[in-house]
């Protein structure tokens, strides 16, 4: 796992950029797994000046969602399907149903087969070339909360009281309208992509990466499974890596 410390989220986010327009120039119907949050937005907003400079095409590439809210109407401007949209698809030129998302809308009766479908989706187009992640204060990677499956695939999960009050901030503060659930891909579905790509800013992150990069692989902690991928790189600034 390779290690980057940089002054802040601008310095990550070029960084990020460079290697994404790299694999773009070298293969331009590249897969790309996309991360909400507020870690990737940086990333977001640089692909999206580097695309308007005409220096990169999504025209020909795909990209697929780590997770998505169960239950937020189709609309709901907080579904993670919209806010990628919003953030980033919507400015660059992916063509239409390029970007896919987990399925949060379907009945309970069909999640499975819906969980199994948007698994398929990913192998059929080649696999992600690079996944773009976050971490979570507790050390989640998409939403797969402490005590998840290392090996686990796409599934709903029941996220936690903290997840819900540290994403309670784009529900207007108000955890009650927080979901409880969400479909996530599991961490053997994310170990799949060919480089792993995490950023994480500020002192809130920095017992997660202490985690991640010196603790040991455990399931308490999801995101140390990353140990074991081949081409792992981890962005931090100084506080997120204050506990190294
Ligand atoms: C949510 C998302 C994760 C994200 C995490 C951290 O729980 N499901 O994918 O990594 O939050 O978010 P942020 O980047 O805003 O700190």
């Amino acid at each position: 796992m390779e290690v980057v410390i940089q002054p802040g989220s601008a310095e990550m986010a070029s960084l990020v950029a460079d290697e994404i327009e790299r694999l773009l120039a070298a293969k331009p119907d590249a897969v790309l797994g996309l991360a909400t949050g507020s870690s990737p937005l940086a990333v977001y907003e640089e692909l999206i000046r580097r695309h308007r400079a005409g220096r990169i095409s999504f025209a020909r590439a795909r990209g697929f969602l780590l997770d998505e809210y169960v239950g937020l109407p189709a609309e709901h401007p907080e579904g993670y399907r919209n806010v990628i949209e919003r953030e980033f698809a919507a400015h660059v030129d992916f063509a239409d149903g390029a970007v896919q998302a987990p399925p949060g809308a379907v009945s309970s009766a069909e999640l499975p087969d819906a969980c199994a479908a948007y698994e398929r989706a990913i192998a059929e187009a080649g696999g992600v070339d690079l996944q773009l992640l976050g971490i979570g204060s507790d050390g989640h990677i998409a939403f797969n909360e402490p005590g998840s499956s290392l090996a686990s695939r796409t599934r709903i999960k029941t996220l936690t009281e903290q997840t819900r009050q540290d994403n309670a901030r784009f529900f207007g503060g108000d955890i009650d309208s927080v979901p409880r659930h969400c479909v996530t891909q599991g961490l053997g579905t994310i170990m799949d992509a060919r480089h792993l790509v995490l950023l994480a800013t500020g002192s809130g992150k920095a017992e997660a990466i202490h985690q991640l990069v010196e603790g040991a692989v455990s399931a308490m902690w999801p995101a140390t499974i990353m140990q074991h991928h081949p081409h792992a790189t981890v962005l931090l600034d100084e506080a997120a890596g204050s506990r190294l």
